[in-house]
């Protein structure tokens, strides 16, 4: 299950108002991409460009081309709910559907697929998935509570289960951790770590020392007062928190700004 995703000359719009451009990206395959920089230089809008998430907003916008295995996402053929499936996502908040059970919830997108409609097999769907997420000894015991009485950490852990329900190709991260405690993060990375086995993985962070952690390669994006977000500098991630070749990068990761 390996795929080839890159971004070719991507500029994206919110109106009139354009928030990236001309980021080319190739993303390798099992490993972890993280996008890093600043609150506001488009990180986010990025990573919707990604699987066409950005498009939902109300007059956006988007030129240029993401190349998933040869065939551009925004090609007129494209079903964007079916490359969603293949292209997952987390969002920064924890958003377990809150009237689901912890197992409704993990094959909600399965069932609204509809291809699989039999107990047996979503529940065990739901087991592999909460496995992955390294969630299943947590929770196997209460699989008909509620989503939303599980901790903040388990909470996205039971996301992340959700999205690997479908069997994407691609799991796509919005700051996963950022709105939970050390121990939770911690997990979530050894998650990510575990998790690139089988998938591609972009998170956006602007948590430093977690993309110098746990991510392969890092693309450091910066916005002026009145320019778009654009890619400043991409290598490995060793190189980029070690060795950056742009003074702005260095700058950032120093902690001169940002
Ligand atoms: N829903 C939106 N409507 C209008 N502008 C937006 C919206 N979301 C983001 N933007 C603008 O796009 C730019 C990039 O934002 P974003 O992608 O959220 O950055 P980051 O994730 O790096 O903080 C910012 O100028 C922001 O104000
Ligand atoms: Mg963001």
């Amino acid at each position: 299950m390996t795929v080839d995703l890159r971004t070719q000359s991507l500029n994206a719009y919110y109106g009139k108002h354009m928030a990236v451009r001309d980021i080319t990206i190739n993303f390798e395959k099992n490993a972890i991409t993280a996008l890093i920089g600043p609150s506001g230089c488009g990180k986010s809008t990025l990573l919707r460009c990604l699987n066409r998430m950005h498009e939902v907003i109300a007059n956006t916008r988007v030129e240029g081309q993401v190349v998933l295995d040869g065939e551009n996402l925004y090609d007129p053929g494209v079903d964007p709910t079916a490359l969603r499936r293949r292209i997952g996502m987390v969002f920064q908040r924890a958003n377990p559907f809150p009237t689901m059970t912890i197992k409704e919830n993990v094959v909600a997108g399965v069932r609204l697929a509809g291809e699989v409609t039999q107990r047996s097999a979503l529940d065990a769907i739901a087991e592999k998935s909460l496995r992955q997420a390294a969630l299943w000894d947590e929770v196997k015991d209460k699989l008909n509570q509620s989503g939303t009485s599980l901790s903040g950490g388990q909470q996205q852990r039971l996301c992340i289960a959700r999205a690997l329900a479908v069997e994407p190709e691609v799991l796509l991260m919005d700051e996963p951790a950022s709105a939970l405690d050390p121990i939770s993060t911690m997990k979530i990375e050894e998650l990510m770590r575990d998790l690139k086995k089988t998938y591609t993985i972009v998170i956006v962070t602007h948590n430093m020392q977690q993309a110098a952690r746990c991510s392969d390669y890092t693309g450091f994006m910066l916005a002026g007062e009145a320019t778009p977000g654009e890619l400043v500098e991409f290598g490995d991630s060793s190189s980029i928190f070690t060795t950056p070749k742009d003074p702005r990068t260095e700058d950032y990761i120093t902690g001169r700004f940002g």
